[in-house]
């Protein structure tokens, strides 16, 4: 399949909601955390795959806003799972030349995880392939809210602010300023939904919905959703014929 996939027409930023850990260890008739513990192959595998195919930014939705209403002893295993799997992959991460680093909601995560991550993302800073971005303690209407309360409170310390912004201005405030929207988004486990993720980055991104549960995802079911990316027709408003009208016409 990889080998079907157009070197020229790739996304440079491929975003996945990870979803289904918990039903694939059901299925399996064990605790949810096994699954949340299978799926850290799963991340392994993109990364590499993503990273082979010489995309830039891969993000990967790990835990939401709203993940925090979980069970505590599930969110407790999630952010010690957090904290041992960056342990244990930056080696990979630098030998793959992979940079490191996060969106989302920094300061509510565990001392000891922000300790790992920070690390991690330090030895990591120079790395020129692929950019990992975990969203952890991530929702999009954290981060829209929290960009416009930043842009309040610098036009309250009388801060320069246009009378009208506009998106370039505003897209400065957001957690993903340093990164393109992403021009694919994957969600896993067959929900059909968004779930808070990057709300104003995917206003124009292509969605791809597998029945895949998560830790069952591998290479092969990226290569799939790249495919099936390389088939579509991006308007973004236009029509076909706009869009297969030559250059100069
Ligand atoms: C995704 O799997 C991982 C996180 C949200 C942290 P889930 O834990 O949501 O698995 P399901 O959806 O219950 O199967
Ligand atoms: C979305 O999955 C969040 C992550 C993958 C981190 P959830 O499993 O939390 O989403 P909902 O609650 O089913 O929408
Ligand atoms: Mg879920």
């Amino acid at each position: 399949m990889k080998e079907n996939i157009d070197k020229a027409n790739l996304p440079q930023h491929i975003a996945i909601i990870m979803d289904g850990n918990g039903r694939w260890a059901k299925q399996k008739g064990s605790m949810r955390i096994f699954g949340h513990k299978s799926a850290v192959q799963s991340v392994r595998e993109v990364t590499e795959g993503a990273a082979e195919l010489g995309i830039n930014y891969l993000t990967l939705y790990a835990f939401s806003t709203e993940n925090w209403n979980r069970p505590a002893l599930e969110v407790e295993a999630l952010m010690q799972l957090l904290v041992s799997t960056i342990k244990s992959e930056t080696k990979t991460l630098l030998k793959n030349n992979v940079r490191l680093s996060t969106i989302g909601d920094f300061n509510a995560l565990p001392k000891k995880c922000q300790k790992e991550l920070k690390e991690a993302m330090d030895l990591t800073r120079e790395n020129t392939g692929l950019n990992l971005v975990l969203a952890l303690s991530y929702s999009g209407k954290w981060e829209l809210l929290q960009a416009v309360n930043a842009i309040v409170q610098e036009a309250k310390n009388n801060k320069d602010i246009p009378e009208n912004i506009d998106e370039d201005f505003f897209r400065n405030y957001l957690e993903t300023r340093n990164i393109p929207d992403p021009e694919l988004l994957i969600r896993t486990s067959g929900e059909m939904r968004i779930s808070n993720f990057l709300l104003w980055q995917i206003a124009y991104s292509e969605l791809f919905f597998t029945d895949v549960l998560w830790p069952d995802f591998r290479k092969q079911h990226l290569y799939e959703a790249l495919l099936s990316y390389q088939k579509r027709e991006r308007r973004f408003g236009k029509t076909s014929e706009q869009l297969n009208e030559s250059v100069g016409n």
